[in-house]
This record gives C-alpha cells, structure tokens and sequence, in this order.
C-alpha cells in the first residue's frame, strides 16, 4: 500500500483523529502536557513493557512516549490481543475502564485489554504485547506520512 498524509492542523490538544493506511486504523493523538505527564509517570509496576522491548515500532522511535513529538502520538488501533479496535478513553478515571485510578488511554471492548496513551500494554490484560506504531515521519508540522 502507499503512503498515507494525515493532515493534523486542526488536530485539537487532547484529540485523537483516525486515518486509514493498508485497511488498518492509524490514530493520532495530540497529548496536552498534563496528558504527557500522566502517562510518564507509570511504571513497569503497571506496564508490561514500559520501554517497549518487544518490536512493535520503528527503530527510530525510543523513550516512553513511543513518538517522534512528545505531544503527537501515532499508534495502529487494532489490540494485539485478538484485533479488536480499542476505545479512546483519554480522561483519567473514565468509566468502565475497571481499574482505579486509570491514568488515560485506550480500552479493549472484547476482553478488557488496557493500553496508555502511548499505547503500551498494562499489567495483566489479555493483549501480550503494546500497540503498534506504524512508519511514519513529519512532511512539515501539519502533515504527518504514514508508510
Ligand atoms: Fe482486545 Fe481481546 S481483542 S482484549
């Protein structure tokens, strides 16, 4: 398949937009700040793989935050459990998320599978591994090439 551009200039902080490359969901989140700090703050206390040691990424793509830009993340929406499209729930302590003191992220539907807004896996769910980040690189600050 060819590249995708996503056009992210109205692309609100706190927002997740959706485009399509190769059939597969790609989301792009931009992160406030405050989103940003959350989701540094947790640990392999919570996380299965907190620095992402299975290849789910890039080679160029490093730190927690699993993005060029801090604040734009880019992740492939389909769980790593058994492909299910997880749910953007983005605002700490969302609703049936199951757990305490969720920290924002994404929620599996289908068997509770829980990802941060980095899209790394938690702690005893069903999907084995983090979501994936596709190939994608900055065209300028306003468009983004997936592929
Ligand atoms: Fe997402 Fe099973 S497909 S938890």
């Amino acid at each position: 398949g060819a590249p995708v551009q996503a056009d992210i200039s109205k692309l609100e902080p706190g927002q997740r937009m959706t485009v399509e490359w190769r059939g597969r969901p790609i989301w792009i989140i931009n992160r406030t700040p405050e989103m940003i700090e959350r989701t540094e703050s947790l640990s392999g206390e919570q996380l299965a793989d907190p620095d992402s040691e299975e290849p789910q990424q890039p080679a160029y793509i490093d730190g927690g935050l699993r993005s060029i830009k801090p604040e734009i993340g880019v992740l492939i929406g389909i769980c790593t459990h058994l492909g299910c499209s997880p749910l953007f729930r983005p605002e700490p302590d969302a609703e049936g998320v199951g757990v305490e003191n969720w920290p924002g992220g994404f929620f599996c539907p289908c068997h509770g599978s829980r990802f941060d807004l980095a899209g790394r896996v938690f702690n005893n769910v069903p999907a084995p591994t983090n979501l994936e980040v596709p190939p994608y690189r900055f065209e300028n600050d306003d468009i983004i090439v997936i592929g």
